[in-house]
């Protein structure tokens, strides 16, 4: 199953809002929303207010991409403003086992996310906890960066590695996806297609979606 994730980072801020209906009224099957700290990435973007505040907008899922230092603290707010699935860096998370079961106890969907340095090995005692699993394809911070390759292989590694065992996890990816890469994303086992600036960046999201949501089937159906 393919899902669009528009990631709001590329939005119009002044009118969030907005932006969020008209993605939902366009075809996204998922809101991607950036937290990020200024600590743990080099850029500061919203907290639970500005969740809450887009809440009413949609029924679509909320999916919380947490790039800050200490996530525990923060978790609780971002389960009440409205999100509904919350992921973490494991870079960020001396206690994984214990913040991911913390998400799940808040009755949200857990998701672990990995830099592009960072190898999967690190997932291996934590697969078998986590609702989803997000591979960074940029270094993350800032939106429209490009799209970096080896993010294709961990993917397709961490297939083969649920596969082996036996697991339906959904992969997601973030970074540089548009209509030239999110083939090769699919292809690789990506699930959940992140989205920023190719989509905010265009004119008519609709059909941008639509594209987008082409490409990747295509690539399923040959
Ligand atoms: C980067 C963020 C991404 C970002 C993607 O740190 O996690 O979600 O919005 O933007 P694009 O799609 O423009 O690379
Ligand atoms: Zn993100």
């Amino acid at each position: 199953m393919i899902r669009i994730a528009p990631s709001i980072l590329s939005a119009d801020f002044g009118r969030l809002a907005e932006e969020v209906a008209a993605v939902a009224a366009a075809g996204a099957d998922v809101i991607h929303i950036d937290v990020m700290d200024g600590h743990f990435v080099p850029n500061l973007t919203l907290g639970p207010l500005v969740v809450e505040a887009i809440r009413p907008v949609t029924d679509l899922p909320f999916d919380v991409h947490l790039m800050i230092t200490n996530p525990d603290a923060f978790i609780e707010a971002f389960a009440r403003a409205g999100a509904d699935w919350i992921s973490v860096h494991v870079e960020t998370c001396p206690h994984l086992h214990r913040t991911i079961n913390r998400i799940k106890e808040l009755s949200k969907k857990a998701g672990v996310v990995l830099n592009p340095a960072t190898p999967l090995t690190t997932l291996d005692f934590i697969l078998e906890e986590v609702d989803y699993i997000l591979i960074m394809s940029v270094n993350p911070g800032f939106g429209g960066q490009k799209f970096i390759p080896s993010a294709l292989r961990k993917v397709s590694e961490l297939k083969n590695i649920l596969r082996t065992r036996g697991l339906e996890i959904p992969i997601e990816i973030d970074g540089g996806i548009n209509l030239e890469t999110i083939g090769a994303a699919v292809k690789a086992g990506a699930e959940i297609l992140v989205a920023g600036s190719a989509i905010f960046g265009t004119e008519n999201y609709a059909q941008t979606i639509k594209s987008l949501r082409q490409k990747a089937l295509e690539v399923l159906t040959v």
